[in-house]
């Protein structure tokens, strides 16, 4: 069975995300999509969150399992008996990167490959903070995450102006 792991910290998950995972599905038997939970990365939402989040958006996909880890990416890879992390690129920008973090992870494990997939065109410029910021400040994020994320995040958003103009 060929296992890998979608290792990030998915704050929230966006549909280019989506389109990773989707096409990493045709690749391999199984694709566990991993949310970091430690806090090297200050996230918006919690790990709870966002892991409620991604089970609402791939509860149609039986080749995908969603869980969260901590400490080195690579250790939860074995612990999962997978041999391959799968990153997404979007822009030149990623590369440098994510060709820092590939090689870190081949130094702890040369066992474990990691698998860079291009971005759709569409979500080029896509972000998890950026569609926060979009959605917070009032515009449209409806076509570029989830449908469970948009209503969650709007209904945060309501809650926020409804506080503010109490
Ligand atoms: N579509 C949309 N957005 C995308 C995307 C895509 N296809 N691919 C990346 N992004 C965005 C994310 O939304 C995120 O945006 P944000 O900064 O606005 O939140 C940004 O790119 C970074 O992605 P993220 O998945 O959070 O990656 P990261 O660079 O923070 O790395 C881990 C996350 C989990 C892979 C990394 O921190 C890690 O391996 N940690 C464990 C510790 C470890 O093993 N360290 C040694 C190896 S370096």
């Amino acid at each position: 069975m060929r296992i890998a792991i979608y290792p990030g910290s998915f704050d929230p998950i966006t549909n280019g995300h989506l389109d990773i995972l989707n096409r990493a599905t045709h690749l391999f038997d199984k694709v566990i999509i991993a949310v970091l939970s430690n806090p090297i990365k200050n996230c918006f939402f919690g790990v709870e969150e966002r892991l409620e989040l991604i089970k609402a958006t791939t509860a149609e996909m039986p080749k995908v399992e969603v869980d969260s880890f901590d400490g080195l990416t690579v250790v939860y890879a074995v612990k999962q008996n997978a041999s391959i992390l799968i990153r997404g690129l979007r822009a030149l920008s990623d590369f440098e990167h994510e060709l820092q973090m590939a090689q870190a992870n081949k130094s702890i494990n040369p066992n474990i490959e990691t698998i860079f997939l291009m971005c759709s065109l569409e979500y080029a410029y896509l972000s998890s903070s950026l569609v926060r910021e979009i959605s917070f400040l009032g515009g449209d994020i409806s076509d570029v995450v989830p449908k469970c994320v948009n209503e969650y995040i709007s209904k945060l958003r309501e809650k926020r102006f409804t506080n503010d103009y109490k």
